[in-house]
């Protein structure tokens, strides 16, 4: 666990590595100087009100959204901001989203072999052993031949996580994955995310689930007006925050 920016020692290069990262939609400053270094396995947090940066920061690390300046790494490597190894690169950071984006018109079972078969080029016999195996491990192997309509929103996201997995990222971005569920699928859904924490994946989760934070965060960082306003460990961030902007953050979520 690491509660600063430096790397522990012995570790090696940060998964995750952003320095001196701006980035503007038009005249408004939405990432201001984001210096973060994310080891193998941490599972960091990200926490901030609305409109803060925390979907944009998610996004830059894979290159959905072009940064102004600075640099991203993941695992040592630069993205480039575009052509095939960009499409390379960016596979190693699998992201999920509050939609789960599935494919109506594919099974659950194709829509987890589809970007296997397309980008990794793998045979169709291997892709599909994969994907059951991946679908076993969310819990849905047994609707595997349905429609995404077929399944629950919990079950859904369950295989957009899956879908995720199959091309073996090396991190996992996470924007509110549960924030459009019903209440009683919500645990199954960070139930899964669990066991990827404690498996050793590297994940950045955006979330609202505060329990979840608590126990399967190694690290909050508060975001405010697009720049890091606190980076600590849970129990210091929930216990003693010590912004202003993280204590009115706190006081109006923890009274819902
Ligand atoms: N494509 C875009 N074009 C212009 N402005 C944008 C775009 N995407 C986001 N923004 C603005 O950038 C700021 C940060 O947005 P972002 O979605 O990253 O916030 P957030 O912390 O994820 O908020 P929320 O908790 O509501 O999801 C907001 O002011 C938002 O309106
Ligand atoms: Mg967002």
């Amino acid at each position: 666990m690491s509660t600063t920016d430096e790397t522990p020692a012995g570790s090696g290069t940060p998964m995750i590595e952003m320095v001196d990262v701006q980035k503007h939609f038009g005249a408004l400053h939405v990432l201001k100087d984001i210096n973060l270094a994310v080891p193998a396995g941490q599972v960091v947090i990200v926490l901030g009100p609305s409109g803060s940066g925390k979907s944009t920061l998610c996004r830059t690390i894979n290159r959905l959204e072009p940064i102004d300046s600075g640099t991203i790494r993941v695992d040592g490597i630069e993205l480039p901001s575009e052509g095939r190894k960009l499409a390379e690169l960016r596979a190693d950071v699998g992201m999920v989203f509050q939609s789960f984006n599935l494919f109506a018109h594919k099974t659950i079972v194709e829509n987890v072999m589809l970007a296997p078969l397309k980008v990794r080029k793998q045979k169709s016999d291997a892709a599909k052993k994969r994907a059951m195996e991946l679908l076993d491990r969310v819990g849905i192997a047994s609707q595997a031949d349905k429609y995404p309509a077929q399944l629950s929103g919990g079950q859904q996201q369950r295989v957009a996580i899956a879908r995720s997995l199959a091309m073996a990222p090396k991190v996992m971005l996470f924007d509110e994955p549960t924030s459009a569920l019903d209440p009683e699928m919500v645990n199954e859904v960070l139930d899964v995310m669990t066991s990827l924490a404690k498996e050793g994946m590297t994940m950045l989760v955006v979330t609202h689930e505060m329990g979840f934070a608590r126990r399967a965060g190694d690290r909050v960082i508060f975001m405010a007006d697009g720049a890091v306003v606190e980076d600590t460990d849970p129990t210091s961030f929930f216990d003693n925050p010590r912004s202003d902007r993280a204590k009115d953050f706190l006081g109006k979520i923890l009274s819902h």
